[in-house]
């Protein structure tokens, strides 16, 4: 049955995407990306693995240009900004990196160069003279996103240079019809310019055997990914571009070129470890060149071919690193039925949720994670929102904790009673505790973060079925016995919460391990039925979540209808 629960320690690399440095943080992100990577390295860190956890700041490419072109501002004062908003926003929803990089920092610049010159003297990469868009006025080359137009496939009129938002086909400049310059909006020159570009086809035949054959476990909406990419057949991508932002194209003959933001970002990931590891003096290999350590990236659906096709291919032609073990990228969350946009402001952004409300990090961890676009889209909405708080949070999860806690103060002075003769119900109950860590544990190695969440609920639905059943506060007034040994099965109930709570819910559950006095998070191989002793002193309950009203939601409602 528990085919996939790991026991044996071993050493993980989870990456989660490095986010643009254009612009807050949204609900999108975290459901999509960092609520889960989070889950992920928490539940395995408490099982005693290894684990180094990095993401960082994407600080190149055209998104971050064109953003400081927008407010004024050179880019370097741009990702300075928002690199420190998200890893403070990040760091106070209890994402639990153990690095946070950033692609413009000198040792990050060093690694992808360095990188970038090992493909080329490998000779994997192909310069070719090309014609390129150009705008006159600005006199500048407009790569990507600086260039829009009709996309050939589906005719929408906003498509990018290198993607149309509609119909999700990957395009390249040229592709568009009517193409315009974001800049001058004018119709773009052609004009002769040098680039490098990755041989990606030459490696078609090794990524089908590789993912089509070895990693048919993947998600099915990845493989299939994949799959269709596979099949168009793949042509050499151009891996550097006409900027002068970005890390520079380590040749002779290249000036006023930069790498690919695409080629760059990737590398990103090693270089943090890179940082993490000098600081303390550790050797940053092991996590990316042992072939026992498993690499896990943690992405949004946009983001499946760089890592699945570009990025893997890039470290088997440079030798030497381990190849991603898992992709588990998710679809995306929308927001009242619409599309979560940065540049139409149109989110609920995280740092803007810390302030309005304070103190709530797991309600919105809890939200997020069980409506998580796991297998497919999902919609984010204030009521829903409100709906899990009260009905799930209040109703069940806090209702049975604080429950639970009551009665025992109130009957046996907070202290853990004794258990004494087991029904077949009070069996039944620590039969189930028993079997919830691997029932917990397969559904997150399997990356259903969803259903890991519920299983920890369901323990507080079997509490407060179990409560209604034995009916304490009735029966205490019958004989003290039987309610010893209902309050201590429940106490072991809420004290497995605790433990397995901690990585969806880690402030909250924090909280409730203080009140018990558990201080050990190791995730058991088996519920312990005993995690509270007989006689052991608690602290007075407190509430672990608050209705929340609705004109709170109201207020929240109105921004986006
Ligand atoms: O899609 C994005 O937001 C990119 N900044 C993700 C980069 S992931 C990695 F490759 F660095
Ligand atoms: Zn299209």
């Amino acid at each position: 049955m528990h085919m996939s629960y790991e026991t044996t320690p071993k050493t993980y690399t989870i990456t989660a995407a490095l986010p643009y440095a254009n612009g807050p943080i949204h609900i999108g992100h975290l459901a999509g990306v960092y609520i889960p990577a989070d889950i992920y390295a928490r539940y395995l860190r408490s099982k005693g693995h290894r684990v180094l956890f990095v993401s960082g700041s994407d600080e190149h490419g055209v998104p971050i240009t064109i953003r400081a072109q927008q407010e004024k501002i050179s880019p370097q004062v741009l990702v300075d900004k928002y690199h420190q908003l998200n890893r403070e926003a990040l760091e106070a929803l209890g994402i639990s990196f153990d690095v946070f990089g950033r692609t413009s920092s000198a040792q990050h610049h060093q690694t992808a160069a360095a990188f970038f010159s090992a493909l080329y003297q490998k000779g994997v990469l192909t310069a070719h003279d090309t014609e390129q868009y150009y705008d006159n006025t600005y006199q500048q080359f407009l790569p990507d996103r600086y260039i829009r137009g009709a996309c050939p496939k589906c005719a929408y009129a906003e498509a990018y240079g290198d993607q149309c938002e509609a119909c999700g086909t990957a395009l390249s400049p040229e592709d568009l019809l009517a193409p315009r310059s974001i800049l001058s909006d004018a119709q773009p020159v052609r004009k002769k310019t040098k680039h490098w570009y990755l041989a990606l086809e030459a490696y078609a035949p090794w990524l089908k055997q590789w993912i089509l054959e070895e990693n048919t476990a993947w998600k099915p909406n990845v493989y299939s990914q994949c799959k269709a990419w596979l099949d168009q057949g793949l042509r050499p991508r151009a891996i550097t571009r006409d900027l002068s932002w970005g890390v520079p194209v380590p040749l002779p003959d290249a000036d006023q070129k930069v790498l690919y933001v695409w080629f760059d970002a990737p590398i990103g990931y090693i270089s943090a470890t890179q940082t993490w590891a000098a600081e303390r003096q550790v050797d940053w290999e092991p996590f990316w060149k042992d072939p026992q350590t498993r690499l896990i990236h943690f992405v949004g659906k946009d983001n499946i071919v760089f890592h699945c096709i570009m990025f893997p291919t890039m470290l088997k032609a440079h030798g030497g690193f381990i190849l991603p073990h898992n992709v588990p990228a998710n679809a995306f969350l929308n927001l009242h039925g619409d599309k979560i946009s940065t540049s139409r402001n149109r989110a609920v952004w995280l740092p803007e949720y810390l302030t309005n409300f304070a103190g709530k990090q797991d309600v919105l961890r809890y939200v997020l994670c069980s409506n998580a676009p796991e297998n497919k889209d999902s919609d984010f909405t204030w009521p829903d929102f409100q709906a899990k708080n009260n009905h799930e949070l209040v109703a069940i999860v806090g209702n049975f904790i604080h429950r639970t806690l009551v009665l025992v103060h109130k009957h046996f002075q907070g202290k853990v009673p004794e258990r004494m003769h087991l029904t077949h119900l009070d069996q039944a109950i620590l039969e189930k505790v028993r079997d919830i860590p691997t029932r917990i544990g397969d559904a997150i190695e399997q990356y259903r973060f969803r259903d890991a969440l519920q299983h920890w609920v369901d323990l507080a639905r079997l509490g407060n079925k179990y409560l209604s059943d034995t009916a304490p506060w009735h029966s205490v007034k019958v004989a003290i016995e039987p309610v010893q040994t209902v309050l201590n099965i429940a106490l072991q109930v809420v004290g497995n919460m605790a433990v397995l709570g901690t990585p969806f819910l880690p402030f909250t559950s924090q909280r409730l391990r203080n009140m018990l006095g558990i201080t050990d998070t190791t995730w058991p191989i088996q519920g312990d039925t005993a995690v509270l002793h007989a006689g052991q002193q608690l602290q007075p309950p407190v509430l672990l979540f608050e209705r929340i009203a609705d004109e709170v939601i109201q207020e929240q409602v109105e921004r986006y209808t």
